[in-house]
């Protein structure tokens, strides 16, 4: 059977892209026959600094998220990374099966890391062969992510490959990426060549899952766009970033093509269209974040989820490990 296993890091608040890119995708999944698995990776987080405190509540918050998104702990598995140690002892397998060029070609170590790459933690430069052992501790078969997350996808069926080819095994499978829908790359609300990000200075940029009404609005209205009104098909929105980014969002919220969406506001000046864009945003949204303030008034509930999850976690990922060491040559195994 298909299992699906996703993370997102508790690095601070969930953004419109994490909720299209990841969480609603995330929630479609589930059911259907299909195993779920999603995880709140508080290990990946702490590759770069995090306050002790922030990361406990950011933790809890993005629970809340999952949960408030739709996710249900009785048909998936909803856990915290740190409470299941499988995934860093597979890590560190990984660490000794992927290669250093393997690592050095990671775009996202080069953008975390800046240009003082020296000053960086060795976490942040494993980060991928973490992520690696995160889905294959599950023998996942599919991770929905965003586009941003393709190319660490890619990397674990390298490491995969490697792993099997060594050992002459066919232990771990080839996982796939899912990364489908139109929504797959949500941009900066000021800025439609960047992608919207929780770690943008500017505020304005994103949606946060937890703006209120008022504030989703707002930023809808403020959102940067070209004077043009809307091409009338999907072929003129190819050289219109802020358009088709407000395009593809309207999409991906109301759960309809972008051709659909192109057939009912094409033509329309931007005037017309974000008003209509905000009351779906509003719509959708705002829900959300009120059902994520009633779950974070109750901390102990979230933990008590985060602790059943990871026990059921474990019941998978302990006789992966297990198998892996054998594999390996690991007396005791
Ligand atoms: P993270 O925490 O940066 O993001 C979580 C998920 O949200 C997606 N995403 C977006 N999608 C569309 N538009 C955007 N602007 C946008 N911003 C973020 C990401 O693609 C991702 O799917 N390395 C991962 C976390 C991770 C993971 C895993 C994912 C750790 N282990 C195993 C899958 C499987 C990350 O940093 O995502």
């Amino acid at each position: 059977t298909p299992r699906v296993f996703s993370g997102i890091q508790p690095s601070g608040g969930l953004t419109l892209g994490n909720y299209l890119g990841a969480i609603k995708r995330f929630v479609d999944m589930q059911g259907s026959g299909i195993e779920t698995i999603y995880c709140v990776v508080d290990m990946h987080a702490i590759t770069v600094w995090q306050d002790p405190d922030a990361l406990r509540r950011q933790t809890r918050e993005l629970t809340a998220g999952y949960l408030a998104a739709g996710l249900d702990p009785t048909r998936s598995i909803l856990f915290n990374q740190s409470q299941v140690p499988e995934h860093a002892q597979l890590a560190w397998i990984f660490n000794c099966v992927a290669r250093l060029g393997w690592m050095n070609r990671m775009t996202q170590f080069k953008d975390k890391a800046g240009k003082n790459a020296e000053k960086a933690s060795l976490g942040l430069y494993a980060y991928p062969a973490l992520m690696a052992a995160d889905i294959l501790v599950y023998h996942a078969t599919h991770v929905p992510v965003g586009e941003d997350q393709k190319q660490h996808v890619e990397l674990t069926r390298d490491i995969a490959a490697k792993f099997n080819h060594d050992f002459k095994t066919d232990f771990f499978p080839m996982t796939a990426p899912v990364i489908e829908g139109a929504a797959t790359r949500v941009m900066s609300l000021r800025d439609g060549s960047k992608k919207m990000s929780k770690s943008d200075p500017s505020d304005a940029s994103r949606i946060n899952m937890t703006d209120d009404a008022d504030a989703i609005a707002k930023k809808i209205r403020k959102a940067k766009t070209d004077p043009e009104p809307l091409p009338e098909s999907v072929e003129g929105l190819k050289d219109r970033p802020e358009a088709r980014n407000l395009v593809n969002i309207y999409a991906a919220l109301s759960g309809d093509t972008v051709a659909d969406v192109m057939a009912q506001v094409g033509g329309k000046p931007f005037g017309e269209f974000k008003p209509l864009l905000a009351d779906l945003a509003v719509e959708k949204l705002a829900p959300i974040s009120s059902e994520m303030a009633r779950y974070m008034r109750d901390p102990a509930e979230i933990d008590r989820i985060l602790k059943d999850g990871a026990g059921r976690a474990r019941a998978i990922a302990s006789p992966v490990v297990q198998k892996t060491y054998e594999i390996v040559g690991m007396v005791g195994a």
